[in-house]
């Protein structure tokens, strides 16, 4: 996206305002800033509060957004191991939209196998490919954090399918296993697909540890 198009989104919404500071930061391609919307949205209407987790981060735009929608939350962190040079550009303008981001958003160029995950985290996640997803939703439950991620590029020689795949194509197995083992941790799960024309690879699947009666 390019200064250019900030005339594509001239709408009062929050959406259009995201767009258009996107779009003058010249450094997303189009499809990340859709896709990473519908994440954030549906994210935050189950979630509040607690440190935002933007893990295989990227650019960062799904912990910048995450904060947009929900300003209880105090902070947030981008990681990624290879964080692309114009993150910087982007998280300036979005926090020159929005100044009160300022000294909130930390970026952190580290492997996701580095990263401490406290219990009262929200940790999200698009498209972290293979089995990064996994890694990503074992930290989180490992703290009993809340989790979202959206895989993508299904590793289908690392990913177990369990033999679903006589019922079902393979790589929605592979993310059904991941929902019943999230669900077996004791999480309450929600499954859900972001629209399909944004992206293919469109399973979202967040969970909420339920405590049990007498836990703490
Ligand atoms: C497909 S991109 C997704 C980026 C962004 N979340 C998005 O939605 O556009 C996957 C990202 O994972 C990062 N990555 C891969 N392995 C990683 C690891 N072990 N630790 C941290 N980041 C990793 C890559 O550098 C890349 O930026």
């Amino acid at each position: 996206m390019t200064p250019q198009q900030e005339s594509l989104f001239p709408g009062d919404t929050l959406f259009c305002k995201i767009a258009r500071a996107v779009c003058r930061a010249g450094t997303l391609p189009r499809k990340e800033l859709y896709e990473t919307w519908e994440v954030a949205k549906r994210v935050r209407r189950r979630y509040r509060g607690g440190r935002v987790l933007d893990l295989a981060c990227g650019h960062g735009l799904l912990a910048h957004i995450m904060l947009i929608l929900d300003d209880s939350s105090e902070m947030a962190i981008a990681v990624d191991k290879n964080i692309p040079a114009n993150a910087e550009n982007l998280s300036n303008t979005l926090i020159s939209a929005w100044p009160r981001l300022q000294n909130r958003i930390i970026y952190k160029n580290i492997s996701i196998e580095e990263v401490d995950v406290r219990p009262d985290d929200i940790v999200v996640s698009a498209h972290a490919c293979g089995t990064l997803t996994d890694l990503i939703i074992a930290k989180a439950t490992a703290q009993l954090a809340r989790v979202a991620v959206l895989p993508c590029c299904h590793d289908l020689r690392q990913s177990p399918t369990c033999g679903l795949e006589g019922w079902m194509e393979k790589t929605l197995a592979v993310d059904t296993i991941r929902a019943v083992e999230l669900r077996a941790k004791g999480y309450k799960i929600i499954a859900q697909n972001i629209p399909d024309e944004i992206t293919p690879k469109n399973r979202l699947l967040m969970g909420e540890y339920e405590k049990k009666l007498g836990e703490r």
